[in-house]
């Protein structure tokens, strides 16, 4: 059975940062086997999330569409002052549309998730609060999360990386998530 593997982040400027860094982490998915798509930049700036709006934008039900046939998550945040973006955190909100799946929200799938900014400590904190997004839509974090300090690493397109630590730290998340759920077919 191939795995299906999407990503989601990145910021509103394409080719930003945390979206080369997703790219990197989904080689690691890919490398494990893993059908692969990431849902990046323009394809996240989607209407406020209204839990009470039966209509949805045609991007955002394919985002949404794309997470209900997803078997493993990846999610890459810019910090935005010490936590996830806006951007990021409106669409994880579309994950409310998933709650009377037969799998609700995002449960029984692995999540990877990392914080991307522009020092230590929002990196790690932006890590840590995409950790309790994911454990509030009963996603299973991997073990390993990746705080990127973009200051000092920084990602070439397609998530081109010199750094081996930060690129192998991305990888190995990418294939923790494909693990998990070869471990759970
Ligand atoms: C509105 C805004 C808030 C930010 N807040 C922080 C912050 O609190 N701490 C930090 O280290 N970097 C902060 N940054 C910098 C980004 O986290 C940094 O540029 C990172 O590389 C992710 O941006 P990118 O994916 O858009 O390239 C902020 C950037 C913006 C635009």
């Amino acid at each position: 059975m191939t795995v299906t593997v999407v990503g989601v982040g990145g910021s509103v400027r394409p080719d930003s940062q945390s979206e080369r860094v997703l790219h990197a982490a989904l080689e690691g998915a890919r490398e494990a086997g893993a059908k692969v798509r990431a849902i990046t930049g323009a394809d996240l700036v989607l209407p406020f999330y209204d839990p009470h709006m039966t209509e949805r934008t045609a991007q955002a039900a394919e985002l949404v569409e794309a997470l209900r046939a997803a078997d493993g998550v990846l999610i890459a945040s810019p910090g935005y002052h010490g936590t996830v973006s806006g951007l990021v955190k409106n669409a994880l909100d579309y994950v409310e549309d998933l709650r009377d799946d037969d799998r609700p929200y995002l449960d029984g799938r692995a999540v990877g998730c990392i914080g991307v900014a522009y020092g230590w400590q929002a990196s790690v904190t932006t890590l840590q609060a995409l950790r309790s997004v994911v454990h509030a839509l009963r996603g299973w974090p991997t073990p390993l999360g990746g705080a990127v300090n973009s200051a000092e690493t920084r990602f070439g397109p397609g998530g081109a990386c010199e750094d081996e630590k930060v690129a192998a730290t991305l990888r190995t998340i990418g294939r923790q998530v494909v693990e998990f759920t070869a471990q759970r077919v």
